[in-house]
């Protein structure tokens, strides 16, 4: 949560900071603002209330010859949507200005000491004491103020500090220089031709580079135009790693479409392509996958799985639940990340963790696999974001290949973790029960899934009237059984996300003990009805919905759901059931969205969410 870009080069830093912003919007979009030096040595700070086009329109970036500057979009977490608790920060004497991402938690002790000492603030933030917790060290120091002197003040304030940070900092006694720091929030350097950059994430910087360096927690950087220099607490230096980022700037341009999401809901068969390209072993009638860092006799030896993840991977850590347990027979459990991290959840030796993440920075998650490989667990991943802390501390994983994805409402990711989850559940099953023959069937269906993916999305136009029928409703509720209960619960996620309408998930027959109590003409539902052994209980819960006057919309694959039965029929491609919930969630998503649209939400940017949660 919130986004942080740093620049100092040769260009001007103005524009060069508003386009990483708008980048990084997904972070956050409470507010926005930017500090850049001016011709006359001086620093201006701007900030505004609201998305970074707000920004943007209050600066005049070409009139700003400035080569340096910090910049920040907002999440807000300590104080309200305000210009004064927007960044970047000022202190007090006006020489430290600092953009922040993170929580500092022991700030109102540090406030105090510095309230005692004669500092005055200005706003409510965190932030506002770390920036002059820095100053006060800077100040406290004698003689000239130097690069070195504004290292020894940061390292000393960052010593002092609870909590987590992700900074971009300058001194406006050393212009042409950038301090930045990290510790639980990501940040990542940019290291161009005759420029370097800060940034929350690669997408804020590719535009100008593809070189980077993924800093590790409590490293201090120092950059200049034409070197920086990482140093760890203990101030030794660190030979840097740099990275080459493999994906292309224009992968995070909407290309035409109206929102990210329904890009984002259109890419997904090339995503789910993405997902087992290289991965299916049709000779052996398996799955493999290059990075799991384990033999083949630990393999066999796991007897648990334990997935853990927050929100859509959550739920795609469902869907895996099923999957797993039966095509390999292994049992596996799902747990909140949040609830695993405080918990001591009971664990068998041979346990396999699985963290499932597309950004790969989401703080409770990072923590959860923490704590599992403190405990001396195996952890993989699935995660989308490459370089992201997650990917970089686990043991093994694999990488879904999605490309950037931007819409705060995850989508393609969501489809791309269910291949994945399905190819694992087809590699373990095979190094245990599950036959050649079966094996080669989930290869077949696998193979097929991006062509039954653009099939599906061909019913959007369809989806699109639907929608406006039903976007004036408060309630929904979302039903389905098995592997499909978790595709429910990601349906009314998306539904709640991005349109602000209350629904909610249930297993189909969980209904009838309590939920069936808020079905009514103003509560419609929408019913997983697959081609499968539980397509009679099905029917029979739609009728007892419309029994009491509720309005149904079906998602089915079969042709045996009478059209009398349903209010709206939505029938997607038939396909082999380790395939069935990416092709249901198809349909969800586009409702979701098609009803957020004729609402008028901001459909990229739901109030008061947030890509990437890095705070907890
Ligand atoms: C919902 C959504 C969130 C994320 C959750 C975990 O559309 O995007 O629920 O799924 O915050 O994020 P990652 O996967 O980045 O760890």
């Amino acid at each position: 949560m919130c986004g942080i870009v740093g620049y100092v080069g040769h260009d001007n830093a103005g524009p060069i900071l508003i386009n990483g912003l708008k980048r990084l919007e997904y972070r956050g979009y409470d507010s926005a603002g930017i500090a850049v030096w001016q011709t006359d040595d001086d620093i201006r700070v701007t900030r505004e209330i609201g998305k970074v086009k707000n920004l943007a329109a209050n600066v005049s970036p070409e009139e700003e010859d400035a080569g340096t500057g910090i910049s920040h979009t907002r999440w807000a977490t300590h104080g309200g949507v305000t210009e004064l608790n927007a960044h970047p920060h000022r202190s007090w004497d006006k020489q430290i200005y600092l953009a922040h991402n993170g929580v500092i938690e022991n700030y109102e002790t540090l406030k105090s000491m510095l309230l005692s000492e004669g500092v005055t603030f200005y706003s409510e933030t965190d932030s506002e004491v770390l920036a002059n917790l820095i100053a006060f060290n800077l100040a406290s120091q004698r003689g000239k103020v130097t690069t070195k002197s504004v290292q020894k003040a940061i390292r000393a304030s960052l010593n002092l500090v609870e909590g987590t940070y992700g900074l971009a900092i300058m001194c406006a006694s050393v212009p042409g220089t950038l301090f930045g720091a990290r510790k639980g929030s990501p940040l990542i350097l940019g290291v161009g031709k005759h420029e370097m950059m800060l940034a929350s994430d690669a997408s804020a910087i590719r535009a100008r580079t593809s070189e980077v360096v993924y800093l590790d927690d409590n490293q201090l950087v120092t950059l200049t135009d034409e070197r920086f220099t990482i140093t760890t607490s203990d101030d030794s230096e660190v030979k840097p790693e740099i990275s080459t980022l493999h994906w292309r700037d224009d992968e995070a341009d909407l290309a035409g479409y109206e929102h990210y999401m329904l890009k984002e809901i259109y890419e997904q068969p090339s995503a789910v392509e993405n997902a087992f390209r290289g991965r299916l072993d049709i000779e052996e009638g398996t799955s493999k996958f290059g990075g799991l860092n384990l033999t083949r006799q630990q393999i066999r030896q796991i007897d648990r799985i334990l997935i853990v993840a927050c929100g859509t991977a959550w739920h795609s850590g469902l869907v895996g639940e099923y999957l797993i347990e039966k095509y390999a027979r292994i049992p596996v459990e799902v747990e909140y990340a949040s609830e695993f991290r405080y918990r001591n959840t009971p664990m068998e030796k041979n346990t396999l963790v699985i963290v499932i993440s597309q950004s790969g920075e989401t703080i409770d998650t990072l923590e959860a696999q923490r704590e599992a490989r403190r405990k001396g667990y195996h952890v993989i991943g699935i995660i989308n974001n490459v370089g992201s802390t997650i990917a970089r501390e686990n043991d093994g994983g694999i990488f879904q290949h999605s490309g950037p994805e931007i819409g705060v409402a995850s989508t393609k990711a969501f489809t791309s973790q269910l291949t994945i989850l399905s190819m694992l559940a087809l590699y373990l099953g095979r190094t245990r029960d599950l036959s050649y023959t079966d094996g080669c069937e989930m290869l077949d269906a696998f193979k097929s899934l991006p062509g039954l993916v653009s099939q599906t999305l061909e019913l959007a136009p369809a989806i699109e009237k639907i929608a406006k029928k039903f976007a004036h409703y408060d309630d929904f509720l979302f039903l389905g059984r098995l592997e499909l209960f978790p595709v429910a619960l990601e349906g009314a996620l998306k539904l709640k996300e991005i349109s602000y309408i209350h629904a909610e998930g249930y297993p189909s027959a969980e209904m009838k003990h309590g939920p069936i109590a808020l079905i009514s003409e103003k509560c419609p539902s929408l019913v997983l009805a697959p081609d499968d052994e539980t397509l009679r209980k099905n029917l029979s819960s739609i009728q007892e919905v419309r029994a009491r006057k509720g309005k149904v919309i079906v998602v089915t694959d079969s042709n045996e759901v009478p059209a009398s039965l349903a209010d709206e029929l939505v029938i997607i491609p038939k396909a082999h059931p380790c395939i069935r919930p990416i092709l249901m969630t198809i349909p969800l998503q586009l409702i979701s969205y098609y009803i957020a649209v004729e609402l008028g939400r901001d459909v990229d940017k739901p109030r008061n969410l947030a890509k990437s949660v890095t705070v907890e």
